[in-house]
C-alpha cells in the first residue's frame, strides 16, 4: 500500500494490539485518547499510514505481534535542560533535610558546564536522550541556559541542534555570574550579541520569570527580542511564586507557560482564553518538596495541559516520562487518560506539532509499546519499566 503522505517502502503492520491509544478522538471510542481495542497499526517509512480494528488491517510486507499489550504514541517530552555537565546531588541531600530550593543554585551547574569539553556536553546530552528513549520518550525539547556567555549558550544549542529539532535559547535562565552587579546589563546581553549568535542554532527563546531571576519587564524584552530575530516564545512561569509570567505568556501568544505552580484565577482565566498550552513538571515539586500544579483546575477550566520531566541537574533530575504521568495521577488530581494525553498529545500541543503525540495516518511513527495490556498501567503500576518496545520515525529501537 502506499500512503498519502508520499512515503514509500516496505510495510509493517503491528498487530494484536489490545489497546491502541491513538489520541483521534474520530477513531475508537470517541474520547479524547481515541482507544481502539484489538488493534493494529500500519507503519510505512517514517510515517503511520493506517490504524484500526486488527480484523481490518490491510496486507503488508512485515508483522510484528503486540502480544494483546498497549501501544500509545511516544511521549513527547516538551520541556528539558539536558545540555549541562556534573550534577547537584549535594543541593538535593540538603534540600531533603529541609532546605529550600532557590534559582541560585543553576549557577553550580554554570560552572561545571563552561569548564566542560564540547565531547563532554554532548556525550552527557546522548546518555540522557539514550535513558529517556527507553522509557518511552521519542521527541524532546531541550534549552541552553548553564553557559550564560555568548560563547557558552551558542555552544550549548548548536550540541542541542545535531540532536533534535525543538531547541530553546535560555540565556535568561539567571543573571550571570559576571553581571551580578548589573542585570541591565545582562539583559542588554541576552537580547543583543547574546541572540545574535543564538538565534541560527534554536526554535524557541525562554525566560526564567521568577524572583531571584527576571521580572516580568525583563521577561517582556527578552522574549520580544527573540520573537524579532523570530524565535517563538515560551515561559517558566509562576514556578516558585505567583507572578506575572503567565499572563505575559498568554499576551505574547507563548506556545507554552511551564511550571504553573502559583496560579491565581486571573492567571487560569488568562490559559484557558489563549492557546498557551499549561505545561506541569511535577518531577521538579517532587525534587524540590513543593506544593503540586493543581492539573484539576486547569483542566476543568479548559486549559490545555501538558507532562513533561523538566530534567535537569537541579530541580528535576528524572528523564522519566511514566513517572511524571504517575505523579500527575496521584497528586494531582488528573485521570490516567488526562495524564497520558498530556504526556504525548500535549506535549505536541506545547510545542505546536501535529506530526507527533498521535497515532493516526500522516503522524510520524513514533510509537511506545507497553508490557501491560493498558495504558492506565502507567499510573497503576509506577516505577516499574513497562515500555518494551519503541518505535522511532518507523524504526525499532528499543
Ligand atoms: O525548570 N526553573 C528554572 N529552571 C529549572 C531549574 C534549573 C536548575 O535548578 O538547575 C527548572 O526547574
Ligand atoms: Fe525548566
Amino acid at each position: 500500500m502506499s500512503s498519502s503522505t508520499g512515503t514509500t517502502g516496505t510495510t509493517t503492520v503491528i498487530g494484536n494490539i489490545a489497546t491502541l491509544v491513538t489520541n483521534d478522538p474520530s477513531l475508537g471510542d470517541g474520547s479524547p485518547l481515541g482507544v481502539v481495542r484489538d488493534a493494529a497499526v500500519v507503519i510505512e517509512g517514517d510515517r503511520v499510514v493506517w490504524t484500526g480494528e486488527s480484523s481490518k488491517a490491510p496486507a503488508t510486507d512485515n508483522r510484528v505481534d503486540a502480544g494483546g499489550r498497549a501501544v500509545l504514541p511516544g511521549f513527547v517530552d516538551s520541556h528539558s535542560h539536558l545540555v549541562f555537565a556534573g550534577d547537584r546531588t549535594e543541593e538535593f541531600n540538603a534540600r531533603m533535610s529541609g532546605r529550600g530550593y532557590t534559582a541560585g543554585g543553576i549557577r553550580t551547574t554554570v560552572a561545571a558546564t563552561r569548564a566542560a569539553t564540547d565531547e563532554e556536553l554532548e556525550a552527557n546530552l546522548t546518555r540522557f536522550l539514550s535513558e529517556a528513549l527507553r522509557q518511552g520518550t521519542t521527541t524532546f525539547e531541550t534549552k541552553s541556559g548553564y553557559g550564560l556567555t555568548v560563547a557558552d549558550e551558542a555552544r550549548a544549542l548548536r550540541i542541542a541542534a545535531a540532536h533534535t529539532d525543538e531547541v530553546t535559547y535560555l540565556g535568561a535562565h539567571v543573571v550571570s555570574p559576571e553581571h551580578a552587579d548589573d542585570p541591565a546589563a545582562y539583559v542588554a546581553l541576552v537580547t543583543g550579541e547574546m541572540l545574535d549568535a543564538c538565534a541560527p542554532h534554536a526554535r524557541w527563546i525562554d525566560v526564567f520569570c521568577e524572583k531571584g531571576a527576571f521580572d516580568g519587564d525583563q521577561a517582556r524584552a527578552i522574549l520580544t527580542a527573540g520573537r524579532a530575530k523570530g524565535l517563538h516564545p515560551r515561559i517558566h512561569a509562576n514556578q516558585l511564586s505567583y507572578g506575572p509570567g503567565v499572563q505575559l505568556a498568554v499576551e505574547l501568544d507563548a506556545a507554552s507557560a511551564d511550571h504553573c505552580t502559583h496560579l491565581t484565577d486571573a492567571d487560569v482565566d488568562a490559559l484557558a482564553s489563549g492557546d498557551t498550552v499549561a505545561t506541569l513538571l511535577p518531577g521538579a515539586e517532587f525534587s524540590t518538596r513543593a506544593e503540586w500544579p493543581d492539573a484539576r483546575r486547569l483542566l476543568d477550566a479548559g486549559v490545555t495541559v501538558a507532562l513533561s520531566t523538566d530534567c535537569n541537574p537541579g530541580s528535576s533530575f528524572t528523564s522519566s516520562v511514566p513517572f511524571c504521568v504517575a505523579l500527575a495521577v496521584r497528586d494531582m488530581g488528573m485521570t490516567p487518560d488526562e495524564a497520558v494525553w498530556s504526556a504525548t498529545a500535549g506535549g505536541a500541543a506545547a510545542l505546536r506539532r501535529t506530526d507527533v503525540g498521535r497515532v493516526a495516518p500522516g503522524a510520524y511513527a513514533d510509537l511506545t509499546l507497553l508490557d501491560a495490556p493498558s495504558h492506565v498501567h502507567l499510573a497503576y503500576r509506577p516505577g516499574v519499566p513497562l515500555v518494551s518496545g519503541v518505535w522511532r520515525r518507523g524504526v525499532r529501537v528499543v
